[in-house]
């Protein structure tokens, strides 16, 4: 069924050539949208946008989160060039597999460079014209772990954490002004994730985790987000039973959870 809401809308995401974000960009091109992918490999955003339902509805554009020169370059380039944009899903990330007494900090800084300091950055340069047109949606996935922290990944947990705390506070900031905020929290996905998570040394793990594995499937995850984005809700959880609970007991029964995750020795 169609959702009018994506009809025609300009739709910019990030790391779409691979895992959540291609199949956001599938699922989203099935409304009428048109779209514009961003992400650092050119060949598989190629992939994505010849994977789209109207391909000559969608531009790709090279972008490292990371390089924040990049950032302002392209993200005014896209505004000189279509004015506004309306949905905007920050989906660009990169997890973390090592232990903290392990981690080099350079793994923490680029951690928080791309998972954070890119999206802030590109919500500040996006929000001004969406503001003016008193219209406009900024959706960001963030993580069960933007929740709660787990084994192994202190690094990835507190740049996730800090999404919560930065888009919480902006949702406050512009109540009224017409533009909506949406932080989508997924448990495990079947995605590359694992296999391009940051060691202790900054290099990627390469291996496919178990829990990765028995995930959601990435186009179910997709479909849900798609239909609950559309309903411009706050917060959208899409998690197994596992993350669920997690999440339940982080509220209700803290410091059982705190004993279960110092047991639960798996990312
Ligand atoms: N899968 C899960 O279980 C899960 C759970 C919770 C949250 N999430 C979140 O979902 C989002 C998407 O992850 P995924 O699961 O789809 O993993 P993925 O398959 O590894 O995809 C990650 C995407 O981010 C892009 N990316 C990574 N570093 C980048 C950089 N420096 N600049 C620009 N783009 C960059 C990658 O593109 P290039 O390499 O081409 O640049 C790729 O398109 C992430 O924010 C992740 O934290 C995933």
């Amino acid at each position: 069924m169609n959702i009018p809401y994506y009809n025609n809308k300009k739709i910019w995401i990030t790391g779409a050539s691979s895992g959540i974000g291609k199949a956001l960009a599938i699922e989203l091109s099935k409304h009428g949208a048109y779209m514009i992918l961003t992400a650092r490999s050119k060949d598989k955003l190629e992939e994505t946008k010849a994977a789209l339902h109207n391909p000559e509805k969608s531009e790709i554009i090279l972008l490292d989160m990371a390089d924040s020169g990049e950032i302002d370059s392209v993200t005014n380039k896209v505004l000189d060039q279509y004015g506004h944009i309306d949905i905007l899903i920050n989906n660009a990330g990169i997890s973390q597999r090592s232990l903290t007494l392990n981690t080099e900090m350079k793994v923490y800084h680029k951690l928080m460079n791309i998972n954070y300091f890119g999206v802030i950055h590109m919500s500040k340069l996006l929000l001004p014209s969406m503001v003016a047109k008193k219209s406009g949606h900024v959706i960001t996935i963030t993580s069960v772990n933007g929740k709660l922290g787990s084994y192994m990944k202190s690094g990835y947990a507190s740049s996730k954490h800090a999404l919560h705390g930065f888009f919480d506070s902006l949702r406050a900031e512009i109540d009224g002004f017409g533009v909506d905020i949406t932080l989508i929290t997924p448990g495990y996905i079947q995605t590359d994730i694992s296999m391009n998570a940051l060691t202790k040394d900054g290099t990627p793990q390469k291996s496919m985790d178990s829990n990765t594995a028995k995930g959601i499937p990435v186009e179910i995850f997709a479909k849900s987000a798609v239909k609950q984005i559309a309903k411009g809700k706050p917060e959208i959880i899409i998690a197994g039973s596992i993350e669920s609970l997690g999440l339940y007991m982080k509220r209700f029964w803290p410091n059982m959870l705190r004993k279960l995750t110092a047991r639960r020795k798996e990312a």
